[in-house]
């Protein structure tokens, strides 16, 4: 599988290298796993992208690769049609030689909030644990991170990742279609993000030990998360439902999260940000047409969830293992 070879290759002589102890192992378990139905439709689009002369690349304010006069008009709507059979596209924008892939969410906001309470990324080696589709990935690079490695188990999101590596194939910047609980204790990431996961997790404390467990000491902790109004006893369990998602398990107050960031053993942990998700930055484009934020929120009043929770709130927290 060429796609981790030259993973594996970059990673054997660095701290990452105990990793080769089992990684090769799940990732041609998963690739047997894979090999079925969509995925192998998935493969076909890969299989027939453009080979492009890409000589202009921005991961500093966007992600922008290619310039538009290095594709004809013509293979540039061949290229929609293609990158359309990946459907739906939820975290970008993209821009790929001038064809403009307009995302469900706009994660382009979600990185301005977070980007100014990072250590800075130079030199650093960085994990985005459920990445989606790596739009941060490729952020994380433009912010000058020296190796960036983002795990999620979803095929569809690792094919978008192909698509969009396809055009710049950065040997720094790297996806590996696996779970947190797949990862051993690395102890090794300067920076560890998680964004927009903690709420999915069934056992929250659990997955923030986890998190910390791929620090090393004094590394840096990103979480960005659903939190709800409260103090540090008030934490959201959904009966059923919250906002039309099923697999909605915890949303602490921040303060709650506050408190289980220290009981896990970070310290300097501080909340940075606090963003009620809008209209515009969540919503159906012709590049996601199922439903989205507005058809989640209760239709008389925007404050609710379609169910009477809280509108969807979000928090940035920063910590140190
Ligand atoms: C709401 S998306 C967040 C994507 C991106 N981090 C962002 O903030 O825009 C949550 C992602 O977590 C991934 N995920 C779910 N379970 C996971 C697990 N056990 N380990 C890693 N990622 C997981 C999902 O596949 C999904 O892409």
């Amino acid at each position: 599988m060429q796609w981790f070879n030259d993973f594996y290759a970059l990673i054997a002589k660095t701290k990452l290298a105990p990793w080769l102890n089992v990684l090769p192992a799940q990732l041609s378990h998963w690739y047997k796993d894979a090999l079925h139905g969509d995925f192998k439709q998935w493969q076909k689009v890969l299989d027939h992208l453009p080979k492009t002369q890409t000589t202009q690349v921005n991961l500093q304010s966007a992600v922008a690769i290619g310039a538009a006069d290095e594709l004809s008009d013509g293979a540039r709507q061949r290229l929609e049609v293609l990158l359309k059979q990946l459907m739906p596209w939820r975290k970008g924008p993209f821009d790929i030689h001038g064809l403009h892939i307009d995302t469900e969410w706009r994660s382009d906001w979600k990185w301005d909030r977070v980007l100014p309470h990072l250590a800075p990324l130079q030199h650093r080696t960085v994990l985005d644990v459920g990445c989606g589709s790596g739009y941060h990935l490729w952020r994380m690079r433009g912010a000058g991170a020296e190796l960036v490695v983002g795990i999620d188990p979803s095929q569809l999101f690792f094919c978008q990742f192909q698509a969009i590596k396809h055009f710049h194939p950065d040997p720094a910047v790297h996806l590996l279609p696996i779970g947190i609980d797949d990862m051993p204790e690395l102890k090794s990431f300067d920076t560890v993000f998680s964004m927009g996961v903690l709420y999915h997790r069934r056992s929250p404390l659990d997955f923030l030990q986890q998190l910390k467990n791929q620090l090393r000491p004094g590394g840096q902790l990103v979480l960005e998360t659903l939190v709800v109004p409260g103090d540090a006893q008030t934490v959201l369990v959904p009966t059923d439902r919250y906002a039309k998602m099923r697999n909605v398990w915890f949303i602490p107050s921040t303060a709650a999260l506050e408190l289980w960031l220290q009981r896990i053993g970070f310290t300097d942990v501080r909340v940075v940000d606090l963003n009620q998700t809008s209209l515009d930055e969540q919503r159906a484009t012709e590049w996601m047409q199922n439903e989205s934020l507005v058809d989640f929120l209760d239709p008389t009043d925007h404050s609710k969830t379609i169910e009477g929770y809280p509108a969807p709130l979000r928090a940035v927290i920063v910590a140190t293992a």
